[in-house]
């Protein structure tokens, strides 16, 4: 049996002009916050991350009160003691369990991924292919698995018979179909502050928007860059013909 294709839902950010919607980021990072956070780690961003531009731009205020809300293990120091001390903005997302075991068994055998890359993976041939006709693939990938859950009660029955213990029915899932976290979101799980309507579509969208950004938070730059980038070789072409013209003038 082979793997579904993501959905192909379109993104802000697709396109060679595509920018990030700061709106959308800000409510993805508080479903990442409030819900991914309880098992996944985002082990490359930086709570500073979260101000700088090109991202969700929350204010330095706001980053200070974010960091502020955790408290990190650190040391040892010069007494050789470990010891806790309150976030700073320079402190990267800490993870929720000690180690890779620790998460095994919290989630009954399975291995919840650090999502900080998470979409730039792009499983199967179709992956290829939604990067190259269907937008960007990663994302896409993270909001199928997330809204692709198929009830227990509707799974056939023949499928039935194959579950295994703890697992539930995702066709979207990359790793064989019957995926290992249960169903992350619920209609108004997270309370938006400007206000969108919570529902299980929209979270899925903004949570994978935002994990977009942590795996390329530098994507508009390289945009504009590239841009900038095709004008001065347009401008040199250009140069270069007159130049060609203007040299072989008397050649005949
Ligand atoms: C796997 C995203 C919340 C536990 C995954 C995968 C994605 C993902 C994309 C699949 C990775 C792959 O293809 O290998 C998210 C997001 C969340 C979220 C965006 C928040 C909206 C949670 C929560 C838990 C959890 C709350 C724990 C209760 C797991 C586990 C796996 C997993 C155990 C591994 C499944 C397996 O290998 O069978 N998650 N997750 N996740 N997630 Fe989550």
């Amino acid at each position: 049996e082979g793997q579904t294709p993501a959905k192909g839902i379109s993104y802000s950010f697709e396109g060679p002009f595509g920018t990030f919607d700061r709106a959308q980021l800000q409510r993805g990072y508080k479903v990442y916050k409030e819900v991914c956070s309880n098992c996944h780690s985002m082990h490359y961003v930086s709570f500073r991350n979260l101000s700088q531009p090109g991202g969700p731009e929350f204010s330095d205020e706001q980053v200070k009160a974010v960091a502020a809300g955790y408290t990190m293990q650190d040391g040892p120091n010069d007494q050789g003691e470990m010891f806790e001390r309150t976030g700073l903005p320079s402190d990267r997302f800490p993870s929720p369990f000690p180690n890779e075991q620790a998460a095994r068994v919290a989630n009954g055998g399975a291995y919840p991924p650090d999502l900080s890359l998470i979409t730039k993976y792009r499983p199967g041939w179709y992956g290829t292919f939604n990067q190259l006709f269907n937008g960007i693939g990663g994302p896409q990938y993270v909001y199928s698995v997330l809204t692709g859950y198929v009830p227990d009660e509707q799974v056939p029955e023949e499928l039935k018979k194959e579950q295994p213990e703890g697992k539930h029915y995702n066709p979207y899932f990359a790793n064989g179909h019957w995926i290992g976290m249960p169903p992350p979101l619920t209609d108004d799980q997270v309370t938006y502050d400007d206000g969108t309507k919570a529902t299980v579509d929209q979270m899925a969208r903004d949570v994978s928007a935002f994990l977009a950004w942590t795996a390329e938070p530098k994507m508009e730059e390289r945009k504009r860059t590239g841009f900038m980038v095709m004008i001065f070789l347009g401008i040199l072409a250009l140069l270069l013909y007159l130049v060609k013209k203007k040299v072989w003038a008397d050649v005949h």
